[in-house]
């Protein structure tokens, strides 16, 4: 992928049958990662693991279009002295750049959150270009309870979106924009149609926040939940998750928009895949619908590896195995059947 345009770019990333790794934990949320392997979170043991997966050549070059970073991985060398970087380039992937600082408080509406990030916007994300990121990544977090989202909530975070991806594609970034509903917020029992409300809230003012900013909708990726009731309420078919999404994302994502990748937020490895699938095969889109996932990519393989070198081969098998799962339900063509003929 040589083109800098960004529409180029865009289209590159949610290339068929592939999709996006999130690699971007910050030092805080790995920290939650390893801590549930045991495993200390040093920068090398942060290099190791990530070096390991991105030396994976099987998943990297066949299902996964982009990596997105922590700012830490950008500038770091693997084992032998080669650029981090450089391994997802030689995979052909596009490397990306976590750009937020994270939710925080928003005045005058207690319990709601405002991500931030902008102040400095432009100057880390031309130092990060620089470095050879083609992408970027701010996440909006919406929380559902009997009291949020507030309608501040939603326009500051919507707006926030906005300048954010007008500053990414000014210095020649495609901004992934995301705009995530929890499943997993506090109480998370939400039931899946007041998750389809929200969203749809929240999609609307997201893309009235874009056109107003002069956001190019052909050089953005949406990184959307989907409509999923929450964690502690009981599960549906995945058949109804798709039908709901689907409606949600019609009335509101315009077809300029290239591509929809969606993060997983919480839902198990296959549940992510399935749902994925589910769509795919109901719904001749005219957005690519793909996988940037991060916990449900990575979680067997972390688990293989249990921060000990000689687990890599396991991990390594693990990690192409999810991504070959989530490849085919970029397509439509899961089926719970491939899971066990891995
Ligand atoms: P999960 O798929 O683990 O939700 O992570 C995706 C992501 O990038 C969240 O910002």
């Amino acid at each position: 992928m040589n083109s800098e345009r960004i529409e180029d770019i865009a289209q590159a990333m949610v290339s068929p049958g592939q999709g996006i790794l999130a690699a971007d934990e910050s030092t805080g949320t790995i920290l939650k990662r390893f801590d549930s392997i045991n495993v200390e979170n040093t920068e090398d043991n942060r290099r190791a693991y990530r070096e390991m997966i991105f030396r994976t050549e099987e998943a990297m070059n066949n299902f996964v279009s982009g990596v997105i970073l922590f700012e830490e991985t950008l500038y770091q060398k693997a084992g032998d002295g080669t650029p981090m970087i450089d391994l997802i380039r030689k995979a052909n992937a596009v490397p990306g750049i976590k750009a937020d600082t994270g939710a925080k408080p928003l005045a005058g509406s207690p319990g709601q959150t405002v991500t931030g990030g902008l102040d400095d916007l432009r100057e880390r994300m031309t130092k990060h270009h620089e470095a050879g990121a083609r992408f970027a990544k701010w996440r909006a977090v919406i929380s559902i309870s009997d009291s949020l989202p507030t309608r501040a909530g939603i326009t500051a975070n919507a707006h926030a979106l906005a300048r954010y991806s007008a500053i990414c594609q000014e210095v020649g970034l495609v901004p992934i924009v995301e705009p995530e509903v929890q499943m997993d917020g506090d109480p998370g029992d939400h039931s899946i149609d007041r998750c389809a409300e929200v969203s749809a809230a929240v999609l609307k003012a997201t893309f009235d926040q874009l056109e107003e900013q002069n956001v190019v909708l052909e050089g953005i990726v949406l990184k959307p939940n989907m409509v999923l009731p929450g964690v502690k309420s009981a599960r549906v078919s995945a058949e109804e998750v798709a039908d709901k999404t689907l409606r949600v994302l019609k009335a509101h994502v315009p077809v300029a928009v290239p591509g929809i990748a969606f993060l997983s937020g919480g839902m198990s490895d296959e549940e992510a895949t399935a749902n994925l699938s589910a769509m795919n095969a109901m719904f001749n889109a005219p957005w690519k619908l793909t996988f940037s996932y991060g916990r449900a990519l990575q979680a067997p393989a972390l688990k293989a590896w249990g921060g000990q070198a000689q687990n890599a081969p396991a991990a390594q098998q693990a990690f192409t195995h999810r991504a070959r799962m989530n490849g085919l339900a970029a397509l439509g063509q899961w089926a719970q059947s491939h899971e066990q003929a891995a």
